[in-house]
């Protein structure tokens, strides 16, 4: 009986399933509309609203014990949220993402047990060089995420464009993906190469990792 009611509560996501096979075909996945047009607004209201408290700090390379400013590779602020510790806009991204981990863990059993995120505000002028998410010696990351919380007139000639460097067959293809708002992508973070080309005006995103043990 009781197995027959676990079964029973699981329902199938079609959002998730294109995630979970667009990772297994490509390590990369592109969704639009996992957060609504409102809760991407809000989001970004909150997240401008602390920028202007000063709240944000200078992007860092390196681990956390070990940081690094060196604005030749990377020009955002970033502000790490505590899940503990969240506004109403917040408390709907976590209760999302922690949906999407449950089916995750459920589905594919990733072992996903941690996660960490930040705010990302890139001013104009700014980038971030090619690199790999894991290179801050911590392995333990799985997945990077990102959400774009841009203006809903962005333009593709505001630039901030996210490259992946994609393997295929032996040969490195770049896959350009504009940062238009309420875009979410996910790549597998110990394999993907990837930048942020220089923005033209103040691009906006919430970013993080999903991580094992
Ligand atoms: C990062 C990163 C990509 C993006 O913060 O590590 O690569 O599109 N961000 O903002
Ligand atoms: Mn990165």
């Amino acid at each position: 009986m009781q197995e027959i009611f676990e079964q029973l509560e699981f329902v199938e996501n079609p959002m998730y399933e294109r995630i979970i096979s667009d990772l297994m075909e490509q390590q990369y996945s592109i969704v639009e509309g996992f957060f609504s047009a409102d809760e991407v607004i809000a989001l970004r209201n909150s997240l401008l609203e602390k920028y202007e408290e000063d709240a944000f700090k200078k992007a860092a390379i390196g681990n956390r014990v070990n940081e690094i400013i060196e604005k030749s590779v990377r020009g955002d602020f970033i502000l790490w949220l505590n899940e503990l510790e969240v506004n109403a806009a917040e408390k709907t991204f976590f209760k999302r993402l922690n949906n999407m981990i449950s089916y995750l863990n459920k589905t594919c059993f990733m072992g996903i047990l941690f996660k960490e995120f930040h705010y990302a505000l890139y001013p104009k002028g700014t980038f971030y060089k090619r690199h790999l998410d894991t290179f801050q010696n911590d392995d333990r990351r799985k997945l990077s995420m990102v959400c774009y919380l841009n203006e809903e007139n962005w333009q593709p000639e505001y630039g901030g464009e996210l490259v992946l460097y994609l393997n295929e067959y032996g040969k490195e293809v770049a896959k350009t993906i504009y940062p238009f708002p309420g875009r979410m992508v996910i790549f597998e973070s110990q394999i993907l190469e990837h930048e942020v080309k220089p923005v033209e005006q103040k691009r906006m995103s919430i970013t993080g990792w999903l991580k094992t043990r």
